[in-house]
């Protein structure tokens, strides 16, 4: 398949990362099918969208007119043949978790058309693992957005072990079409570049809290303020999620060792719900 092929993109999952990449493809163009497994999932999903696009419009970032126009490219759905049934690329992202992704690909794969791309938007899961539950191994490949979406640059495109080259290609023009710079990732190891590098991070400075060297708000001052990233390491998991930083951990010790254990801090903030922005509470107060 070329780029020029597709016309139609089907994101599965409608949360936080999956409302914010459908939104990235239906500026870019594309008819979105935005799929999840309850009308008020979906209609929440649609509902950030639809924020998101008006607020770009009020700061001038884009038009009026393409606001609009993006926001009429997007069907919100929860039938899964409507979904993916008329769909050129399949982007997944639901929750991540090995058994729900691979219940998802068996139900995709009954519906998808052929020539269909399916492309992971999985954080640290083996992409080899995941497209041996799909029909079409060599058509699968890892595509890692970052939160927001719709602000972060990077998308990471990762080989599984039976990735074709065509399909990492067309992935990586359409990471582009969608004004996004790729980077290519040709190991399939647990949390590919970025997370193998940040989850890390996030986890040390809840130790560091957890041990009583320093408080939260010392900690992000020197992650801002002294190594440079644009947020502190709290501010970044109460805006990643603190249940996917969670989850990309537990997947890392599972695979890679015990250094990858997550802390008992963040394992009591799952185990509260208190997720981060998304749930109005984490390390800080959002309400
Ligand atoms: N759409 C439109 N506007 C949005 C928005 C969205 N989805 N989300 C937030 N905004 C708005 C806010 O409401 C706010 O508006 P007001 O100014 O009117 O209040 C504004 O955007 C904030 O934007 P700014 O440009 O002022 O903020 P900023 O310069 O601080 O940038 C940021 C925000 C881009 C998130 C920046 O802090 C940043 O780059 N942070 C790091 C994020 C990061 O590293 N993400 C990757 C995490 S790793 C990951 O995601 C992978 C994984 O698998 C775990």
């Amino acid at each position: 398949m070329q780029l020029e092929d597709i016309e139609t993109i089907a994101v599965l999952g409608a949360g936080n990362m999956g409302h914010g990449i459908a939104e990235v493809a239906a500026l870019a163009g594309y008819e979105v099918r935005l799929r999840d497994i309850k009308e008020e999932f979906v209609q929440s999903g649609y509902e950030d969208i639809v924020w998101s696009l008006e607020k770009l419009a009020e700061k001038e970032q884009i038009s009026e007119e393409e606001a609009q126009d993006a926001e009429d490219r997007v069907t919100p759905l929860v039938d899964m043949e409507e979904a993916v049934g008329s769909a050129d690329v399949i982007i997944e992202a639901v929750p991540e978790k090995m058994e729900i992704k691979q219940d998802v690909y068996g139900e995709v794969e009954e519906y998808a058309p052929d020539h269909a791309i399916f492309a992971t938007n999985t954080s640290s899961l083996s992409i080899t693992d995941l497209s041996e539950v799909s029909e079409r191994p060599e058509q699968f490949c890892g595509m890692h957005f970052f939160n927001p979406p719709i602000r972060m640059q990077l998308v990471e495109v990762i080989y599984g072990e039976h990735t074709d080259d065509e399909t990492i290609e067309v992935i990586e023009e359409l990471a582009e079409d969608f004004g996004k710079s790729p980077v290519r990732v040709r190991k399939d190891s647990p949390g590919f570049i970025v997370n193998r590098i940040l989850v890390p991070l996030m986890n040390e400075a809840c130790w560091i809290v957890e041990e009583g060297e320093a408080t939260i708000e010392e900690v992000d001052s020197t992650t801002k303020y002294d190594v440079g990233l644009p947020m502190g390491a709290f501010e970044l998991g109460d805006q990643v999620g603190n249940d996917i930083t969670y989850h990309v951990l537990e997947y890392m010790n599972e695979v890679e060792g015990e250094e990858y254990a997550p802390c008992p801090m963040l394992e009591e903030k799952v185990e509260n719900e208190e997720l981060g922005k998304k749930t109005g509470k984490g390390f800080y107060d959002y309400e």
